[in-house]
């Protein structure tokens, strides 16, 4: 009997509980040890602000962030070496247009050479965001931008130009007794009552993909439909924030009827079929640790709306990033960046890696800690107030805080309050706080960086501090309450 006859009856590879990763250490960096008590006293000199702990110091997961902080591949680490550093139309550029084009359609990216600018490298995702939105804060007074939910810094440079930053979250995503897959979605009523409204005060609409803000929960593409649908009835653009399109893909491939044999690239084709275009950091699903985009549909909802801003768009890149062909980025970036997001739309890659995350996630609820589930793509995220339920910890003794710098100290592990401080803010006037509507400490998840191992030494370690929780005191702001964007700058200490 053949061998592939035999196989064909053995391997289900679906009755697997555990599979092997579907990539192996190239070349790993071995940590220093430091104590709990000498964590301690460094991160209360800085003022249990964990951003400003030193990473070289924690000797467990540094879960502060997905960004940047990918684990590149041999074939990326290599690529750097044949990146081209020439000043103008290096020969990364001439890949990257093709590659953008593969992976997001061919509208997003015009030759140069046709006088129609429509794709624009920048160094990161928030300057193609500070670049569009003080553009379009000039197109006109009291205009508004409603998303499913802004990303801190997205929402914060829509702020600075004048514009309002609407969050519709979708009912779902506070129902505990949900089970749906698509918790980042829009909330369709609340646009088209707006829409119906002041579409006249609307330049665009923002779908983030997948939802950062609410738990990293995906879009499903019923919603991205229902939301293009609304858009066009109404002539304004839609644009994504697409930081995580692949991973918010996957979803869709799984969870979403109709998609399950479809392949990721394209999945992602048809849901960016759907936008007028689309800002990017590709230091998440870019797979790289530096780099961004802003890219708009040729001929598209929004050029024809706005038909000076591309030029507009293009003296801002030239006077802010650099010259077109190689925008923030150098010449080796960009060949990192190429290889990225050929690696990105991997089905195998992308099963591993939200896998990684809802097993965390699991991990985490078997141990009885409060999450959010299932997990969104990149993050496993934590409910601050039933985590502190039945102590002494009030909102605004900003538990979340106090949760993540006793887990770093104590553990070594970094995660991050994003919660009643970060998204929260102080009103000077009536000197109170005014809380958000969500209260989490994040735990994200590196691409390609952690084992299973490593992320259940985080999940029992924070199974220990809940276990003890009552002596785990709230903490008191000793400066930055009133300051934007607070929680990078703040410094506390704990009470008591
Ligand atoms: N949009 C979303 C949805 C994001 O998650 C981020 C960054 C940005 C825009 C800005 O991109 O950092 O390249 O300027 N999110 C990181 C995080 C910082 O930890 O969630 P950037």
């Amino acid at each position: 009997m053949k061998l592939s006859h035999i196989i064909r009856n053995l391997a289900r590879e679906d009755e697997l509980k555990v599979r092997a990763r579907p990539y192996f250490n190239h070349s790993v960096e071995m940590k220093k040890i430091f104590s709990p008590l000498e964590r301690a006293e460094v991160l209360e000199s800085v003022g249990l602000n964990v951003f400003y702990f030193p990473s070289e110091m924690i000797t467990g997961c540094d879960l502060l962030s997905d960004s940047g902080v990918s684990t590149m591949t041999n074939e990326q680490w290599a690529a750097l070496h044949t990146g081209d550093e020439a000043y103008g139309s290096n020969r990364g550029f001439y890949l990257l247009m093709h590659q953008i084009k593969e992976t997001f359609g061919r509208d997003f990216f015009n030759d140069p050479t046709t006088g129609r600018p429509n794709a624009f490298i920048f160094h990161q995702g928030r300057s193609c965001e500070d670049a569009l939105f003080t553009i379009l804060g000039k197109q006109g007074d009291d205009l508004m931008i409603p998303s499913n939910g802004h990303f801190d810094t997205t929402g914060a440079n829509i702020k600075a130009n004048k514009i309002e930053a609407l969050n519709f979250f979708c009912p779902e995503l506070k129902d505990k007794g949900s089970t749906s897959h698509f918790k980042g979605d829009m909330d369709i009523p609340r646009l088209k009552d707006l829409l119906g409204k002041f579409h006249e005060r609307i330049p665009v609409v923002y779908l983030t993909i997948t939802n950062n803000t609410a738990a990293g929960q995906p879009v499903a593409l019923k919603n991205i439909k229902a939301v293009a649908e609304l858009c066009r009835q109404y002539d304004t653009p839609l644009f994504f924030d697409a930081c995580r399109f692949a991973e918010n893909a996957w979803f869709i491939k799984k969870y979403e009827s109709g998609y399950e044999k479809k392949s990721i690239q394209d999945i992602v084709l048809e849901m960016f079929s759907y936008a007028d275009g689309f800002t990017i950091s590709f230091k998440k699903d870019g797979l790289v640790n530096m780099g961004g985009g802003l890219f708009l549909r040729d001929k598209g909802i929004f050029i024809k709306k706005y038909p000076d801003i591309p030029d507009a768009l293009l003296n801002y890149q030239l006077i802010k990033e650099g010259h077109p062909t190689y925008g923030g980025l150098s010449g080796r970036d960009i060949m990192a960046l190429n290889i990225g997001l050929k690696i990105i739309t991997k089905e195998e890659y992308l099963t591993y890696r939200i896998e990684q995350v809802s097993d965390f996630g699991k991990t985490m609820e078997r141990l009885g800690i409060p999450v959010l589930l299932p997990a969104g793509g990149h993050a496993v995220y934590l409910d601050v107030n039933r985590f502190f339920a039945g102590t002494s910890v009030k909102p605004e003794d900003f538990g979340g805080v106090a949760l993540t710098a006793v887990l770093l100290a104590g553990f070594g592990h970094r995660a991050c309050e994003l919660g009643h401080f970060a998204f929260g803010s102080y009103d000077q006037s009536t000197q109170k706080e005014i809380a958000p509507e969500v209260n989490f400490v994040r735990f994200a998840i590196p691409r390609l960086r952690y084992e299973k191992t490593d992320l259940d030494a985080v999940a029992h370690a924070v199974h220990v501090l809940q276990k003890y929780r009552e002596h785990i005191p709230g903490v008191e702001v000793i400066s930055g309450r009133e300051l934007s964007l607070r929680h990078f700058k703040a410094r506390f200490r704990f009470k008591g």
